[in-house]
């Protein structure tokens, strides 16, 4: 929206995709276009190009993100990161709960709040995705469903800490499927969350918190997606994948904001 003070933030979710070659490629390629945005931008990478994606962007203003992060510290976790390992290789950003988290990997709502509560006392930033499936959506509870959501993911949270979270509407059935949610239906769903998160803070905190659309965003609809005035940006998988197609969406969400 016009005259909103909230800078876009336009995110790519790499999800299991690029090996380190790739990656190395895909940011020499970008940079090679872009290096300096009008809005934030940043990319959610798979643990292993991490490293060589903080490299590479060093000079630039892109920001890094973890795909997800365990709530211990260390220990007995086989397979996990922890919060404190991510800060350490220099990574300030991590994607939280995003639904392939959810469906495949048996993470709620509970451990979505774990791992951000872990995740900001480390000092990192967190996109913490909420959606309702089609079953749900059909069955006209979405709003029950991201309010639970949004209350438990953001449970002891403190106001001082809610500085650090961005919330990405993600619906499930919009996620890779090609069907993105109609630029009404996102705003509504985003407009809500905004609401909701008044109400557990205050309105200042909830003009000033982002939230993102997720969910086959490419450059053939961002434009008015991002035009809504609760839409603060996206959470963009399969277009994060190509440099051409990414920068098609910031170029467009400049104009915009
Ligand atoms: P998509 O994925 O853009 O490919 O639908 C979005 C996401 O899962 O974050």
């Amino acid at each position: 929206m016009q005259g909103t003070k909230r800078r876009f933030l336009i995110a790519g979710n790499w999800k299991m995709n690029k090996t380190l070659k790739e990656t190395e490629e895909f940011f020499d390629m970008f940079m090679s276009f872009k290096k300096d945005f009008g809005v934030d931008v940043l990319f959610c990478v798979p643990f292993t190009d991490l490293k060589t994606a903080l490299e590479k962007t060093k000079d630039s203003k892109i920001k890094i993100a973890a795909q997800n992060c365990h709530f211990e510290e260390k220990g007995a976790f086989t397979g996990e990161i922890s919060a404190n390992m991510l800060k350490e290789l220099g990574c300030r950003y991590v994607l939280l709960g995003h639904s392939e988290r959810r469906q495949y990997f048996n993470e709620t709502d509970l451990t979505v709040n774990l791992r951000l509560k872990a995740a900001l006392k480390e000092g990192l930033k967190a996109i913490v995705c909420v959606g309702e499936t089609l079953e749900q959506r059909k069955d006209n509870i979405t709003d029950e469903v991201i309010a639970i959501q949004i209350k438990t993911a953001l449970k002891d949270v403190s106001k001082a800490e809610i500085d650090g979270v961005v919330i990405a509407y993600e619906p499930i059935w919009a996620i890779g499927t090609g069907e993105n949610a109609t630029k009404e239906q996102a705003e509504d769903v985003c407009k809500k969350i905004r609401k909701e998160i008044e109400k557990l803070y205050d309105s200042e905190v909830a003009q000033k918190t982002l939230i993102l659309y997720g969910g086959s965003m490419k450059p053939a609809n961002c434009e008015e997606l991002l035009k809504e005035e609760d839409i603060d940006g996206g959470l963009i998988g399969g277009a994060s994948l190509k440099s051409e197609e990414f920068l098609k969406i910031v170029d467009v969400a400049e104009k915009i904001r």
